[in-house]
């Protein structure tokens, strides 16, 4: 594997695109503005500037690394990629879009990944004619620090396409955990309802919001409270992650709370839009 094609310029998307580059590949990113092109190669700058900053990496090496993204707002970018992962919209009909794109202009063996949180990867492959070639690579939020990468099989995921994923998975520094197809996976499955239930706790005037992250924080030795999770993850990714939970188990446990519905129709989105259950101007 030599050039890597990112999909998305999100927090998600430049984190992934940042792990890659550092590691020495070449990555080819397509997103669909200039705006978020610029916006994307900002963060990774950004992120970069941190290490130099703590001298653990130098100007020459950032320079290096920025020379090594290539981006485009064609999706013929991809056209030479050995593997493509996809990071853009949470949204199933978007994917199926982008994946029957990407079979067609893809080099037959190019592995296509999608960085999904909870959608189907069997119903994301179907829209392709290389369902063997498409799978799950599932990274978390700060993708450069978080070093757990979800592999999802789809029904007919190729274990030679696994086993490609679950390499260089552990060759840019990562750990791969294997699992089986099922909405949320595993991590989101626990950690989300966590959220979804602290935002019930806040709603019943159980604790002040400050108090809730402290009590876990302290009680469960979570690096950060479920309230500012929910804020660094993305509180539409949130109420987006419950609804999959919600539809696909029909189990009222998964229910979203109604204050997270609220906060997400406000636009108090967390970091992303500067404000949710914290304040980050
Ligand atoms: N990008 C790159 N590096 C970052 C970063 C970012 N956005 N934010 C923090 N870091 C780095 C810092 O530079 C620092 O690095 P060093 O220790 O090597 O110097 C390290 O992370 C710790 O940062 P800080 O000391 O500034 O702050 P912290 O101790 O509070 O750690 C944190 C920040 C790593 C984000 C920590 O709070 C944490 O682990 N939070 C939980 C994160 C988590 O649970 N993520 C999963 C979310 S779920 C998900 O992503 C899946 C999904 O599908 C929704």
């Amino acid at each position: 594997m030599k050039k890597i094609g990112v999909l998305g310029t999100g927090t998600m998307g430049a984190g992934i695109i940042q792990v890659f580059a550092q590691k020495g590949y070449e990555v080819c990113v397509r997103a669909r503005r200039d705006s978020s092109i610029e916006r994307g190669l900002a963060t990774v700058s950004k992120n970069l500037d941190r290490l130099i900053k703590k001298e653990r990496l130098t100007e020459e090496q950032k320079t290096e690394i920025m020379g090594r993204i290539h981006t485009s707002t064609d999706i013929s970018i991809m056209k030479e990629c050995d593997l493509i992962v996809e990071a853009a919209t949470e949204n199933m009909e978007a994917k199926k879009e982008l994946f029957a794109q990407l079979d067609e202009i893809c080099k037959e063996d190019t592995i296509i990944a999608t960085n999904t949180s909870s959608l189907s990867i069997t119903e994301i492959a179907s829209a392709t004619n290389r369902p063997d070639k498409v799978i799950g690579m599932h990274f978390f939020n700060p993708v450069p620090v978080m070093k757990l990468v979800e592999i999802i099989k789809g029904i007919a995921t190729s274990d030679e396409t696994k086993e490609v994923i679950v390499g260089l998975t552990k060759e840019i520094g990562k750990t791969p955990v294997e699992v089986e197809e099922a909405p949320g996976f595993v991590v989101n499955r626990v950690l989300i309802p966590m959220i979804n239930e602290a935002v019930g706790i806040l709603a019943d005037g159980v604790a002040t919001k400050e108090d809730i992250d402290e009590a876990m924080k302290l009680g469960a030795n979570h690096p950060i409270g479920p309230l500012a999770l929910g804020d660094l993850v993305g509180l539409d990714v949130c109420l987006a992650i419950m609804e999959v939970l919600y539809n696909e188990f029909g189990d009222s446990k998964y229910r979203p709370h109604p204050l997270l519905r609220k906060m997400v129709r406000a636009n108090l989105l967390g970091r992303k839009t500067k404000e949710g259950f914290y304040n980050y101007n």
